[in-house]
């Protein structure tokens, strides 16, 4: 091949453009060259559109005139022409006008001049996808060997160009894919995120919700208790009053008897008798209220004595427990004390308490009990909450945990009280709880509480 070609295929061949997925740049520069190495004034690079029907003038550079406009060109209208271009060969026209496949575009030829074309087929990953037609107005023009050698290469590295641009295009397609996806990643996880921190107020909510709940018919259940004590102390006192007006009568009336004196003196020591048990027994319903129920509405790191506590929190709840005539009893070997947040163990044990009274015992006139064993084991602190009532159906028993799982919708039960004593031991008290339970004989509950002190 002549230098001259040579040097312009190495020029070509270098340059960065055709790599860079710059199809139009790179056509520009082929089809310059091309104009250059074979010295012509006119080259389009025109390509078939998708029923290979008509080619279209993607690029036509006249030398003279600068860019032209884009044309088409149909194989209605030429079909030797197309049936030639269809064999995929090179069509090397020295005498346009007169070879087969060209003479009947005897109009543009003459239009512009063309006496000599040169059509090299364009591919791409092997199809081809047009043609590079060469046009020179020069008379007598022969095409030599090297020239058609030299539009072939040049042909090629536009096919070369092709594949980068559709590599850019696919590589962009996929930077832009990646960035959706990262933005939905995003989004999701933010919503996914947005949804936790919802679920966790909700549920904090729910704990604060039971917590006033547990509380409240804490409170109505002693302050139902405190009354009868208080009822009957205030009863006596005015039975007193009401004696001793009668004996300040007779005495202002001189009508006073040894018998009735002595009859008034052990009247009213019985009656102070009465006042005193019943004043006293409502001082310590008080006093054991006192020690739990601030527990129940703050939840505080503290030391707790697990018997003495449980014992004072358990005369509390009697009163929730009363009407159904429950005893509940607490036995403990030795006393163990654990660091753990009182309020918690208050909720649950009120929790499991107030289950017993409202699904275990509905039997009315069974002997309803509770026995909450404390005791040591390993490490921890154990503590059993037994009851001898209806028991709990061994299909429904891997349920009870589940927030809104209730046997008792129907009177008011939300389902809610064992999810919230599951969460407490195993989040707030680092413990485990587990049921055990049979049918018509009765419901262990058992609770494992971590950091005894010594
Ligand atoms: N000691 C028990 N004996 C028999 N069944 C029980 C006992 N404790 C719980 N259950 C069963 O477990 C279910 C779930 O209890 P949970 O405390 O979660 O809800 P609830 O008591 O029905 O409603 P809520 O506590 O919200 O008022 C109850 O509906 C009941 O069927
Ligand atoms: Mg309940």
């Amino acid at each position: 091949m002549v230098e001259k070609l040579e040097n312009i295929l190495l020029q070509v061949s270098k340059s960065p453009i055709i790599d860079e997925g710059k199809l139009e740049q790179a056509t520009q520069l082929i089809v310059k060259s091309v104009i250059e190495g074979l010295d012509i004034s006119r080259v389009g690079v025109w390509l078939y559109d998708d029923e290979s029907a008509c080619i279209k003038s993607d690029y036509l550079l006249d030398a003279n005139q600068g860019e032209q406009s884009s044309a088409t060109v149909c194989a209605v209208d030429f079909p030797n022409y197309f049936n030639a271009l269809k064999q995929e060969r090179t069509i090397i026209a020295n005498r346009a006008i007169e070879h087969p496949a060209t003479s009947e575009l005897k109009d543009y030829l003459a239009h512009y001049g063309i006496v000599a074309m040169l059509d090299v087929p364009l591919r791409h990953k092997g199809k081809m996808i047009g043609v590079m037609c060469c046009e020179s107005i020069q008379k007598n023009r022969q095409w030599s060997s090297d020239e058609v050698a030299f539009v072939g290469i040049l042909a090629d590295i536009y096919g070369r160009a092709v594949s980068a641009a559709e590599r850019v295009k696919y590589e962009q397609l996929l930077i832009s894919h990646n960035e959706q996806l990262e933005q939905r990643v995003a989004e999701r996880t933010q919503s996914l995120e947005d949804a936790l921190s919802n679920f966790k107020q909700a549920q904090d909510r729910l704990v604060e919700t039971e917590k006033m709940a547990a509380l409240g018919k804490l409170v109505a259940g002693v302050a139902h208790e405190v009354n009868t004590p208080l009822g009957i102390a205030v009863t006596a006192t005015t039975h007193c009053e009401h004696r001793l007006k009668k004996l300040k009568q007779s005495f202002e009336d001189g009508k006073i008897s040894r018998n009735a004196l002595t009859q008034y003196i052990d009247d009213t020591l019985d009656a102070y008798t009465l006042m005193n048990s019943n004043l006293e027994r409502a001082a310590s319903l008080i006093q054991n209220f006192k020690k739990t129920a601030v527990d129940q509405s703050s939840f505080e790191l503290v030391e707790c004595a697990l018997c003495d506590y449980i014992s004072s929190l358990v005369m509390s709840l009697r009163p929730m427990v009363k009407n159904k005539k429950v005893s509940i009893n607490t036995h403990c070997k030795q006393e163990l004390t654990i660091k753990t947040y009182r309020g918690a163990l208050a909720q649950v044990i009120t929790n499991l308490i107030s289950n017993c009274a409202e699904h275990a015992f509905k039997a009315p006139d069974k002997n309803h009990q509770i026995d909450i064993f404390v005791e040591k084991q390993d490490n921890d602190a154990l503590l059993r909450i037994t009851d001898n009532g209806a028991g709990i159906d061994p299909a429904i028993q891997h349920k009870i945990f589940e927030p809104f799982y209730t046997t008792a919708r129907d009177d008011g039960g939300s389902g809610l009280g064992l999810s919230i004593v599951y969460n407490l031991v195993q989040r707030k008290l680092n413990g485990t709880i587990e049921v055990q339970s049979q049918l018509n004989e009765g419901t262990t509950f058992i609770v494992r509480l971590p950091n005894i002190l010594d």
